[in-house]
């Protein structure tokens, strides 16, 4: 069964509307959630950025495992990018971003300056899947310092700029690509951090998914939450346990799977299993 319908017509055209913005811009940030940092990056990313200075945001940093996170930073930093952890929402090393963004372009813009070519702020894009922070991102910089610039010049009509910053200039609309779904274990993380809709997957499968991931990697915490003794080779009796102890039960003392479901979903956006990584760089991910 495909848990998740792909849309190649939909993502060749958001590719070519990508790829027509970056030519505006001097450096991207790449927003990824900081508990699922390569299945929340779009592999097409590295293709459509091509020569572009990049700089990755591990957002959501208040919802992920700080040593876990500071793993993927080094991992990042040893493939030559930048990268640090932010939290978007209440503005963790969001002012980082605008002097990270200065050392990535120092030398070109150093070289321009030599040749008389006029030192003007550094213009930027953010790019990501849904949900992972975008406007929410934007919303703090602007916060933080910025008026509207207007049009960019005689490019065209409806992409805006912000200034950030003196040196600083930030597209006003972030570049929206979809996870790659090639691998459905991708979608099932997706789905358990709320970044896919779960309208459109099968929420059994998901939820079966994200049981046997906390057995194998936190399994105290999972057995804690529920007072459950949990094997992965047996999910259903997890089920029943789990239904039974919250008082999940239709009538004749059935339990209510669906109801199981939706506490299991609750819990684990609520960080009740403590701060999971998903994506984990000593796994191969
Ligand atoms: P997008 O533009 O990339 O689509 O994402 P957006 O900014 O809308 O953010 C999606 C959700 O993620 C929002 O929650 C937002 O508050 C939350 N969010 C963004 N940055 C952070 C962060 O650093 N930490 C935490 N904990 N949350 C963050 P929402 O409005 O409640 O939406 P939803 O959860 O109902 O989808």
């Amino acid at each position: 069964m495909k848990l998740i319908q792909w849309y190649p017509g939909h993502m060749a055209k958001t590719k070519r509307l990508i790829k027509e913005r970056l030519k505006l811009v001097d450096v991207v940030y790449e927003l990824l959630d900081a508990r699922a940092p390569i299945s929340s990056q779009n592999p097409m990313i590295r293709e459509i950025t091509s020569n572009k200075p990049r700089i990755i945001l591990l957002n959501k940093a208040d919802l992920a495992n700080k040593q876990a996170v500071d793993k993927w930073i080094a991992y990042f930093e040893a493939q030559g990018l930048k990268a640090i952890a932010i939290n978007a929402m209440h503005g963790l090393n969001v002012n980082k971003i605008v002097g990270l963004s200065k050392e990535l372009m120092k030398e070109k813009f150093e070289r321009n300056a030599k040749r008389g070519i006029n030192v003007r702020p550094i213009r930027a894009m953010i790019l990501g899947i849904p949900n992972v922070g975008k406007s929410t991102l934007i919303n703090q910089l602007v916060k933080k310092r910025a008026t509207k610039v207007g049009d960019v010049a005689g490019i065209t009509k409806h992409l805006q700029t912000i200034r950030i910053h003196d040196e600083l200039e930030l597209l006003d609309t972030p570049g929206i690509l979809w996870p790659k779904f090639e691998d459905q274990d991708i979608a099932r993380k997706l789905v358990l951090i709320g970044s896919l809709k779960d309208s459109i997957v099968a929420m059994d499968d998901v939820v079966v998914y994200g049981m046997k991931f906390l057995i194998n990697h936190y399994k105290e915490a999972f057995e804690a939450r529920y007072d459950i003794t949990a094997d992965s080779e047996d999910i259903l009796s997890i089920f029943d346990a789990i239904g039974k102890r919250r008082g999940c039960l239709k009538k004749g003392g059935v339990v209510d799977y669906d109801k199981v479901i939706d506490i299991f979903i609750h819990d684990f956006r609520n960080q009740m299993f403590g701060k999971i990584m998903l994506d984990r760089v000593d796994d191969d991910v």
